[in-house]
């Protein structure tokens, strides 16, 4: 069974909740496309509005970050029920900002992954290497690290429902996009890698986007790749150019 497409945006720390509201109400005419999934993932504070915005469209809404705890004395974090509460069916998790900011470890993305499949919630776990590995030659030995650990104790039925963002660090943000033929060589990768924890029908079930400058130009030929099932957007997530992503076909 073909994979259907799924195609997010990450909007990063942009939009205050009224902005957010603007940017939904342009863009969701421009993305309505019944043949993809489309999210959008927004800040803690936009996604009760946006939540809001996106009633009756296709769009769903999902949140850059989430705690692994329940609940209680954790300042500042956002709990899983808290998202499923407001609205919310996806999560990004671990994203390489996070990680290198925020001291995200691939142990601390294991424990979230858990949680957000115990909530049914879909993550979009981020995975990617620097450039500094990419010339040392052990861009896949890292990502199947990242992977690996990200997996723990997740059963088959929940992964065969899970997102893995391939997304090279030295293409975010940068306006160098990886080439198709790297972004699909990585992404077929993380695919075997699956099907070593579990099996063939768990990866061929797992979506994997790529994501990394990816615009309305890149993203035709990317998508178009065997093992490239979407996309994670940052900043062209942020325009109306995010209409022909989604439409790339
Ligand atoms: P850009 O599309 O801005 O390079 O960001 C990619 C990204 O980090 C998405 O999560």
């Amino acid at each position: 069974m073909a994979r259907r497409k799924i195609i997010a945006g990450n909007w990063k720390m942009n939009k205050t909740p009224s902005e957010a509201v603007a940017l939904v109400e342009e863009l969701k005419p421009l993305v309505a496309n019944d043949d993809v999934d489309v999210v959008f993932c927004v800040p803690a504070i936009d996604i009760i509005p946006v939540v809001e915005a996106c009633k009756g469209t296709n769009i769903q809404v999902g949140a850059e970050n989430m705690y692994f705890e329940e609940s209680g004395a954790y300042t500042g974090e956002i709990a899983p029920a808290m998202l499923t509460d407001a609205g919310v069916s996806y999560v990004v998790l671990g994203h390489s900002e996070r990680r290198e900011y925020f001291a995200e470890t691939s142990e601390t993305v294991n424990k979230k992954m858990l949680k957000a499949f115990e909530h049914g919630i879909t993550p979009i776990m981020c995975c990617g290497e620097t450039l500094e590995q990419r010339e040392q030659g052990v861009t896949m030995d890292f990502i199947r690290q990242q992977v690996k650990v990200g997996f723990l104790g997740v059963t088959a039925d929940q992964a065969k429902t899970a997102v893995i963002a391939y997304e090279p660090i030295w293409a975010i943000g940068t306006g160098k996009t990886a080439t198709t033929e790297q972004a699909q060589e990585v992404c077929a990768g993380i695919r075997s890698c699956i099907a070593e924890i579990y099996d063939e029908a768990t990866a061929e079930a797992v979506r994997i986007q790529y994501g990394g400058s990816v615009n309305a130009a890149t993203a035709p030929e990317l998508f178009a790749q065997a093992d490239i099932d979407g996309g994670l957007v940052g900043g062209a997530s942020l325009k109306a150019d995010f209409g022909k992503i989604v439409n790339y076909k």
